[in-house]
C-alpha cells in the first residue's frame, strides 16, 4: 500500500501547463459527443440511424452534460464508406432524412445548448459525384480528369501502377479505366483522391464551407485533413501506409527511450510521439495554405465557429503546426489514443501533448474512442492494454469485458479531469465495449473486403445504440431493426438501465462533466505531483486526479474529500479510503 503526500514540497511538483481564462471561445475547453449517425437513433424504422433520430435524442446529449455534437457524414452518399464517399456535399442522403431535418436537429440542438459540429471529407470523393462522373466520360486528357489525380501506368502499356503507394483499406491505391488511365485513391476505389492543386478543387469547397456555415453550423471536423497535398511528382514510398492501426511499436521505441533519458518529457515531445515519417501522401507543406484559407473564411461569420483536424500525423510537434495560430482551431490528439495502459508512457504523452500545443496557443483535444478504432472499453481489457488491433473477430482474442471496463472508466476520468477539450464516441458514456464476435456475412467495412478479411475493419465500434433494456433492437429503433447485428448481451449497457442508477457508467460520466464545468478543469493547468511509477497523480486547478494503474492500492490522500470515483473506493482497517487497481478518483482538498 502507498501513502499519497498531502502536501508534497514545491520542488517535487512539476507543472504541465498553465491555466487559462475559464471564458475563451467555446471550442477551447468543451466536451464533443461524436454521433456516427447510421448507430445512434433510427427514426424511420429502416435499422439504420437517422437525422429525426439524432434529434428526438438530444436530450440525452444535453441531460448528459456536453458542450457540443459532432456527426458523422449524413451527406449524399452511396455509402461505400458509410458515408465518407460523398456524392453531394450539398445534401443529405435520403438514408438520413432532408435538408429540413438537418435544419430542425440543428435548431433542437441549439435550443438546448448545444452547439453542433458537422464532417467535411474534402481528400476524396464518391466515384458518384458529378466531377468523377464527368471526368469518366470525359476521357483522357480532358479538363476534368485535372480536378482528380488520374496519371498514365508504368511498363509496358502502363499496365503497372503510376507508383506503388498502397491504399489505407489494403491493395494498391491505383484503379486502371477501360480507356488505360489510373487514377489515386488512398482509400476505397469508389474514393477518388482530388487534386488540391487545382483551383476548382479549392473554391468548391470553401463554399461547401459556407452553404454549412450559413446554415447555422459551429464547425467542421476535417476527415484525413493531412492528405489532401501529395508530394510532387507522387514519388514511390516503402513504408507502410496507415491512420487506423499500428503505432504500437513506435511507443515502445518511445517508452524504451524514456528510460534512457533522466529529464522530463517536455524537451522529448517527439521522442515520446512518434516517428513523423509517413511518406510522401501525408502532411505535406502545402495543406497547411488550404487551412489558412479556411480559417479566414470561418472568421467571416460570427460566434467562434471552430475547424478540428482529423490528421493522424506524428509526431506532435508537427501535428501543432495544423492548430497554429491562422489555421485550424483544434486537432484530434490520437497519440493519447494509441498510448499502452502504462502510467509512465501517459504521463509522458500528457506532458509533450501540453508542450506540442502550447507552443502554438492552442487546446489540446483529448479522445479515447471513435468510429474508426476499437472501442477504449474492449481495448483495455486485451492482454496488451491498450493495443490497437484493427477489429476483433470471434477467433482473436477476446478482451475480458469487465476488466475492460473498468480502466476505460478510470482512463475517462482520468480524461476528463485534465484542462483542454475533449471528445466523446456515442455509447461510450454506456460503457459500451465492441461487437467482438461480428460474422464476415453482416461485415460491411470496406476495409475488410479489401484485405480479404485479413483485417477486420471497424464494423465492431459501430453497432447500434442500446437505448432501452427491454425494447426489441434494444430501443435503437422503433421496428427493432439494426444495421448490424447488437450482441444480446447489451441490455445491461442500455441507456434507461443505468439512468438514475448511482455509480453506473452513463451516471459517473454525467457526474464527471458537471463537476469539470462547475471546477473549470476545461480551462485549467496541469501540475504533476510525485507519484509511484505506476499511479498518475495531478492538480487541476482545486481538484486533484488520482488514476492508479498499478495493482497495490494507493491510500486517499488525507483530509480530502472524494468528488467522485471511476469505481468503489474499499476502506482499511482504520477507515482510510483506498483507490485500487484501474481506478481514478478526483478529490478536494
Ligand atoms: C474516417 C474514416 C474514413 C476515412 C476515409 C477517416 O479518417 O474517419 O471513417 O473511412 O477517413 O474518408
Amino acid at each position: 500500500m502507498t501513502t499519497l503526500d498531502a502536501r508534497p514540497s514545491t520542488d517535487a511538483l512539476v507543472v504541465a501547463h498553465s491555466p487559462g481564462a475559464p471564458d475563451g471561445e467555446w471550442w477551447r475547453d468543451a466536451v464533443i459527443y461524436q454521433v456516427y449517425p447510421r448507430s445512434f437513433a433510427d427514426g424511420s424504422g429502416d435499422g439504420i440511424g437517422d437525422l429525426p433520430g439524432i434529434t428526438s435524442r438530444l436530450d440525452h446529449l444535453a441531460e448528459l452534460g456536453v458542450d457540443a455534437v459532432w456527426l458523422s457524414p449524413f451527406y449524399r452518399s452511396p455509402q461505400a464508406d458509410a458515408g465518407y464517399d460523398v456524392s453531394d456535399y450539398r445534401d443529405v442522403d435520403p438514408l438520413f432524412g432532408t435538408l429540413d431535418d438537418f435544419d430542425a436537429m440543428l435548431a433542437r440542438a441549439h435550443g438546448l445548448g448545444l452547439r453542433v459540429i458537422v464532417d467535411l471529407v474534402p481528400n476524396h470523393t464518391s466515384d458518384e459525384h458529378a466531377w468523377f462522373v464527368e471526368a469518366l466520360a470525359a476521357g483522357p486528357g480532358s479538363p476534368a480528369r485535372e480536378r482528380y489525380l488520374f496519371r498514365e501506368g508504368r511498363g509496358e502499356d502502363g499496365q503497372e501502377p503510376p507508383n506503388n503507394w498502397q491504399s489505407i483499406f489494403g491493395g494498391p491505391a491505383w484503379t486502371r479505366l477501360p480507356d488505360g488511365q489510373w487514377y489515386l485513391h488512398l482509400f476505397d476505389s469508389r474514393q477518388p483522391d482530388l487534386n488540391w492543386e487545382h483551383p476548382e478543387v479549392r473554391a468548391e469547397f470553401e463554399d461547401v464551407l459556407r452553404f454549412w456555415l450559413d446554415r447555422g453550423v459551429d464547425g467542421f471536423r476535417i476527415d484525413v485533413a493531412h492528405g489532401m497535398v501529395k508530394a510532387p511528382g507522387l514519388p514511390d514510398w516503402d513504408g507502410h501506409v496507415s491512420m487506423i492501426e499500428g503505432s504500437e511499436q513506435a511507443f515502445e521505441e518511445a517508452e524504451h527511450a524514456l528510460h534512457e533519458h533522466a529529464s522530463g518529457a517536455a524537451e522529448r515531445v517527439d521522442e515520446v510521439t512518434g516517428s513523423g515519417n509517413q511518406g510522401p501522401m501525408f502532411d505535406q507543406e502545402g495543406v497547411h495554405d488550404i487551412y489558412r484559407a479556411w480559417h479566414r473564411v470561418l472568421a467571416e461569420y460570427d460566434g467562434d465557429r471552430a475547424l478540428v483536424a482529423e490528421a493522424w500525423v506524428e509526431p506532435l510537434s508537427r501535428l501543432a503546426r495544423y492548430v497554429r495560430p491562422d489555421e485550424m482551431h483544434q486537432a484530434f490528439n490520437f497519440a493519447f489514443l494509441a498510448t499502452l495502459w502504462h502510467a509512465p508512457s501517459l504521463r509522458d504523452v500528457i506532458t509533450a501533448s501540453y508542450l506540442a500545443s502550447d507552443s502554438v496557443g492552442a487546446p489540446t483535444t483529448w479522445v479515447l474512442s471513435n468510429h474508426d478504432v476499437v472501442r477504449h472499453a474492449s481495448r483495455l481489457g486485451l492482454a496488451t492494454p491498450g493495443s490497437r488491433p484493427n477489429g476483433i473477430g470471434a477467433d482473436d482474442e477476446q478482451p475480458d469485458e469487465e476488466l475492460g471496463l473498468r480502466r476505460a472508466r478510470c482512463a475517462t476520468l482520468l480524461m476528463l479531469g485534465l484542462p483542454g477539450s475533449a471528445y466523446l464516441y456515442q455509447g461510450e458514456e454506456l460503457g459500451l465495449p465492441d461487437h467482438t464476435t461480428l460474422p464476415a456475412d453482416v461485415r460491411q467495412d470496406p476495409a475488410f473486403f479489401r484485405t480479404q478479411g485479413a483485417e477486420l475493419g471497424r464494423d465492431g465500434c459501430r453497432v447500434p445504440l442500446p437505448w432501452s433494456a427491454q425494447e426489441p433492437g434494444f430501443g435503437f429503433s422503433p421496428t427493432g431493426e439494426a444495421w448490424l447485428p447488437q450482441p444480446s448481451t447489451w441490455a445491461r449497457y442500455a441507456a434507461d438501465a443505468q439512468r438514475g442508477v448511482p455509480g453506473s457508467t452513463y451516471e459517473t460520466y454525467r457526474t464527471a462533466l458537471r463537476v469539470r464545468r462547475a471546477e473549470a478543469l476545461g480551462s485549467g493547468g496541469l501540475t504533476w505531483l510525485p507519484s509511484r511509477d505506476d499511479v498518475l497523480d495531478l492538480v487541476n486547478r482545486d481538484v486533484r486526479v488520482v488514476a492508479n494503474l498499478g495493482t497495490e492500492p494507493v491510500e486517499l490522500p488525507a483530509g480530502t474529500r472524494v468528488l467522485l470515483a471511476s469505481g468503489p473506493l474499499d476502506a482499511a482497517a482504520d477507515g482510510t479510503l483506498l483507490i485500487g487497481s484501474d481506478t481514478t478518483v478526483w478529490v478536494r482538498p
